[in-house]
């Protein structure tokens, strides 16, 4: 399924409260102000997590089908933090090895009393597709495809506000593989919401999105024309997974053109932050000096990721 065909209709019961938590597209500012608030709610003034007890006598399931070290394990992290129960499905080892479906699957987890599954998969949709055809648990979407990945848009909103004023005025550059990124397709859906209208994307034309998707967005093929003023730099990472041999880049040409070095950071403003949704290549999307620098926030990101996942898992659970 293309990124652009998928609804997120059914996140939405019909009172208009989040059930599901599949993807940014179309979600009502009110429920992603509602999650953010919520993270910031968990976070002590020193930044430190705080525990809570939401999800007391609750079980929450992680079903990751792809590798995952952020979010998989900071979902665990932040179920434990709201008191639930949490397993992480051994899929190696587990029945659909033995053609057993999805959905038998998922329906096997739920009658063992599993209330909030956590789903990441190569398939676009896959998530939807679950949460259309199975009822009374919640499912949020930890990345499908190159669709959606909501909870990595959703820190990385909490870091930018906790860096920066308003959203109203802020200049994005979001750079590197756009084509291939669930985190920038998040991303651009929860920053229009917020009111950004000034998001470029910068990239070579072959990982850039055809003309279009997004056509209200600034496309620059120029590193440091589009990094010239912007509040916030995203880099993104070289999907290689994603890609045909043809498409892969040479790293070195790729690190001169589009990498975020010292120097490339000047043209930016001086207080801007770089943000990256990490795995991190070092010297391929960032320079080592960049990404361990005074203006890295990528660290603080990883950490944003637990409160935000503690609070989207609470929301929900509000509505089970
Ligand atoms: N940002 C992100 O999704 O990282 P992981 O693949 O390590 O979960």
């Amino acid at each position: 399924m293309k990124p652009d065909t998928i609804s997120n209709d059914c996140q939405l019961n019909s009172s208009g409260k989040l059930i599901h938590l599949l993807g940014l597209k179309d979600l009502p500012k009110k429920h992603l102000e509602n999650i953010l608030d919520s993270a910031d709610g968990l976070l002590s003034k020193n930044g430190n997590l705080k525990k809570s007890k939401a999800l007391k006598g609750m079980s929450v399931a992680n079903l990751f089908f792809e590798p995952s070290t952020r979010t998989r394990n900071t979902f665990e992290i932040a179920a434990k933090r709201s008191s639930a129960n949490t397993i992480n499905v051994d899929l190696e080892n587990s029945a659909t090895r033995k053609n057993e479906t999805l959905m038998d699957t998922m329906q096997t987890l739920k009658a063992m009393q599993i209330d909030m599954f956590i789903i990441r998969h190569k398939k676009n949709g896959l998530p939807h597709h679950v949460a259309a055809n199975i009822e009374g648990v919640a499912i949020i979407n930890a990345g499908d495809g190159i669709n959606a990945h909501p909870t990595q848009a959703l820190l990385d909103m909490l870091t930018i506000r906790q860096y920066k004023q308003s959203f109203e005025n802020l200049s994005v550059a979001i750079v590197g593989d756009v084509r291939h990124s669930r985190v920038a397709r998040s991303g651009i859906h929860a920053l229009k919401t917020l009111g950004t209208k000034d998001i470029r994307l910068i990239a070579p034309a072959y990982l850039l999105y055809k003309e279009t998707t997004s056509p209200d967005l600034e496309r620059f093929d120029n590193l440091q024309k589009g990094l010239e003023g912007v509040d916030i730099i995203m880099s993104l990472r070289l999907q290689k997974e994603r890609m045909v041999a043809a498409e892969i880049p040479n790293e070195k040409n790729y690190f001169e053109n589009y990498g975020i070095t010292n120097e490339t950071l000047k043209l930016a403003k001086p207080d801007a932050i770089v943000m990256h949704p990490g795995p991190v290549n070092r010297g391929i999307e960032v320079d080592s000096s960049v990404a361990d620098g005074p203006q890295s926030v990528i660290l603080k990101q990883v950490t944003n990721g637990i409160a935000v996942r503690m609070a989207a898992m609470e929301v929900l659970a509000g509505a089970l």
